[in-house]
Order: structure tokens, then C-alpha cells, then sequence
């Protein structure tokens, strides 16, 4: 049975989608057999950042409505044979329930080890249905306290025994040393949830970040799998006379 783990964070843009697409490409590394679920229906983009958009002929929308089945719907990653994405393009004609969600993913978990979901941004009917069909949760935010503020009432709503973790995104290192942002400790500290991992803001993360860009996905992957705890320090490299002297080139670029 595969873990169904629901990628959410309250807020817009904190980089659910990016987590959500480079995580399993990560865990896809590792060989376990991983589908991405978009669930954010309407305003779905999990196949643009996996750039397998023009490959979309069907969707769950489809699947629940009966137009394809299940399989039908699946787009296989080029780069990795184990990761498959299930786009959401259309809109349902009828409100889709989490129960219809569910009774699709009851189908075919057997077939993978992880099930990742992308949710919508909010608090509201569509992140309630995301986290209704999975069983445990990501929070992603980002060091500024809005987001941090979102993320609280994001976790106040995951109530019950679904184990909640924790991952802080774009932490700008050079920034951290020089005390003008938060540190992703504080960010953890403030939540009061475990934590996953921390995620360097990056310039070529617009995508899915592959290859050499990866470690600090890696480590996300490796801690989930494995329920480690290893943070990728985006703040060593901006200690120290050397740190100080990239901190003053990174503010001058
Ligand atoms: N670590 C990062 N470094 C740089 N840019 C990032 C990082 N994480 C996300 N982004 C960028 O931030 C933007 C928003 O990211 P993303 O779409 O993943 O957020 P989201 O939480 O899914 O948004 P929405 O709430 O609209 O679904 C994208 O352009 C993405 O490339
Ligand atoms: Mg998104």
C-alpha cells in the first residue's frame, strides 16, 4: 500500500508544486514507484512543471466520470521510469468528493510505494478534500511570518493522527547570516511540528530540478523514506570572512 502524503502549506506560492514534483522525482531516484496527484483542480500546473503537458489526453477528472480508466490517465516521466503524474486539466461538471477521489486511488496504490498530492492553496473545500484523501501531510512554507501565519492555521486544520511535517523553502543563506530573515530553525520552533527539511531558495528552480541541483531534494527524500531528519545547511556558506565577502557579492548581483 503506497504512503499518501498530501503536499499543502496554506498559502499561495510557497512552492507546494515544486516540493511536490521534485520530492518524487527524488524518492522516483531512490526506485520507488511514485505518482504525483494534482489536486488542485481548476488551477492545476503539476504537468507544466513536470513538462508533460502536451502528453495530457486524459485526467482524473476523466477517470471519476468514467470517459478512461485509471491507466489511461497516467503520464510516465521521461527521465524516470518509476514516477508517473496524474493531471487534473479539466474542470468536473459536477463537484468532485474526496470519496470519488478516494475510490480511484484505492485502485491503483497497490501500484506505488508513494502517492503524492499537490493541494491548492486555502484552507477551504479543496484543501479539505486533498488532505480527506491522504494520510499524512507536508507543510511547506517559506521564512516570512504571512507565511509562517498561514502555515499555523494550515496546521490547526490537520487535526486528528495525520502525521504532520514540516518543510522550509527558499531560505535565502546570505540572508539568515546577516540576520534579515528568518532561520528555517525558528521557522520549526514557531510551528512546533517536526521537521522535514529546508530548501535553499534557488534561481533554477523554476522547473524540476534535476541532476546536480538536487541534494537538498535528495535529503528531503531520504528523510521521508528513512524518518531522518537531516537539514541541508543553506547558511554555511555565508559564515566567516569568505561567507561575509559572498554575502556582499550576492547583494551586489
Ligand atoms: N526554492 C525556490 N527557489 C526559487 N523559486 C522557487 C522555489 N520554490 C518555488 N519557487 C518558485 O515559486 C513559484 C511558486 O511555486 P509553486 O507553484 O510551487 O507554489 P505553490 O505553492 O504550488 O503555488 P499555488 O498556491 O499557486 O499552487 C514558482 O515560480 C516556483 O518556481
Ligand atoms: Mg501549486
Amino acid at each position: 500500500m503506497a504512503r499518501k502524503i498530501v503536499v499543502t502549506g496554506g498559502k499561495g506560492g510557497v512552492g507546494k508544486t515544486t516540493v511536490c514534483a521534485n520530492l518524487g522525482i527524488a524518492l522516483a531516484r531512490r526506485a520507488h514507484r511514485v505518482l504525483l496527484m494534482d489536486l488542485d483542480i481548476g488551477l492545476n500546473n503539476l504537468d507544466v512543471v513536470m513538462q508533460v503537458e502536451d502528453k495530457v489526453v486524459f485526467d482524473l477528472v476523466d477517470v471519476i466520470e468514467n470517459r478512461c480508466r485509471p491507466s489511461q490517465a497516467f503520464i510516465a516521466d521521461e527521465s524516470q521510469p518509476t514516477l508517473y503524474v496524474m493531471p487534473s486539466c479539466h474542470l468536473a461538471k459536477r463537484q468532485i468528493s474526496a470519496e470519488q477521489i478516494k475510490r480511484v486511488l484505492s485502485r491503483l496504490e497497490d501500484n506505488f510505494d508513494y502517492v503524492l498530492i499537490d493541494c491548492p492553496a486555502g484552507i477551504d473545500s479543496g484543501f479539505r478534500r486533498a488532505v480527506a484523501c491522504a494520510d499524512e501531510a507536508i507543510v511547506v512554507v517559506t521564512p516570512h511570518l504571512s507565511s509562517v501565519r498561514d502555515a499555523d492555521k494550515t496546521l490547526a486544520e490537520l487535526t486528528g493522527n495525520t502525521p504532520v511535517s514540516i518543510v522550509v523553502n527558499r531560505v535565502r543563506g546570505d540572508l539568515v547570516a546577516s540576520g534579515e530573515m528568518l532561520s528555517a530553525f525558528e521557522v520549526f520552533s514557531l510551528l512546533g511540528r517536526n521537521a522535514l527539511g529546508v530548501l535553499p531558495e534557488n534561481d533554477d528552480v523554476n522547473c524540476n530540478v534535476r541532476k546536480d541541483k538536487a541534494a537538498p531534494f535528495d535529503l528531503l527524500a531520504s528523510n521521508l523514506d528513512d524518518g531522518k531528519c537531516e537539514i541541508f545547511d543553506c547558511v554555511a556558506p555565508y559564515k566567516g570572512v569568505f561567507g561575509k565577502l559572498r554575502r556582499k557579492l550576492k547583494r551586489n548581483a
